[in-house]
């Protein structure tokens, strides 16, 4: 193995504490990095984060029922440039509910959805949320497609902050955040396609965004 790529991950493992396996082959073509987007006003901090922050976003710890809406399953796998696993990471989500509305201040509040999640990724580096499918929403001057905000968190550090989109949205080929990605392959990297999952829940689809982080704290 050469000198660089162990030097590296022993860096890796060191600086984030994170444990580190290797998942690419020497020679192999390296993935492409998940592209940043704009955090948005929505990113919820302080007091406007809920105190209920798990991985359901479908039910709140101190009421009864679930939110309205198509339930849907996020889930993949954070991985460095050199396809090794970052575990421990943070993942957080945060989306409107399916009116286009964020459980924010500044936005409408839906007293019925989290809107927000955290997770911490496992010793694969994976992560999974329960949530709904978020509504587009905007004006007829600016209007967004359905997307989730993600940010992702090494030893309490943001190392990228980005948007996922729905392979079937409506708009999104509109939409200038996500096209402001120059790369054809980053964008790419940011669509999900979302399928039927009854093996999960019955009426859930399921999607996989794996995200690549190119700076790792
Ligand atoms: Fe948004």
């Amino acid at each position: 193995m050469p000198h660089r790529l162990v030097s590296r991950r022993w860096t890796l493992a060191g600086a984030a504490g994170t444990l580190l396996l290797p998942a690419t082959a020497v020679g192999a073509a390296r993935p492409t990095a998940t592209p940043s987007q704009t955090e948005g006003p929505f990113y919820p901090t302080g007091t406007a984060r809920p105190s209920d922050r798990d991985a359901d976003l479908l039910i709140l710890s101190n009421r009864p029922g679930r939110a309205t809406g198509d339930t849907i399953y996020v889930k993949g796998r954070v991985s460095t440039l050199d396809g090794a696993a970052v575990s421990g990471a943070e993942v957080h989500i945060w989306q409107a509910n399916a009116k286009g509305v964020y459980n924010h201040p500044s936005d409408g509040n839906d007293p019925t959805f989290q809107g927000f999640g955290a997770v911490t990724t496992d010793a694969q580096g994976r992560y999974r949320f329960r949530t709904l499918q978020p509504a587009g929403y905007g004006s007829m001057f600016f209007r967004r497609p359905p997307h989730i905000h993600f940010k992702v968190l090494i030893r309490g550090r943001p190392v990228l902050t980005t948007q996922m989109y729905f392979a079937d949205g409506e708009g999104n080929d509109r939409d200038g955040i996500l096209n402001g990605v120059d790369s054809a392959a980053a964008r790419a990297a940011l669509i999900v396609p979302f399928r039927p999952s009854p093996a999960i829940e019955p009426d859930s689809r399921s999607g996989t965004f794996d995200i690549v982080i190119s700076a790792p704290a």
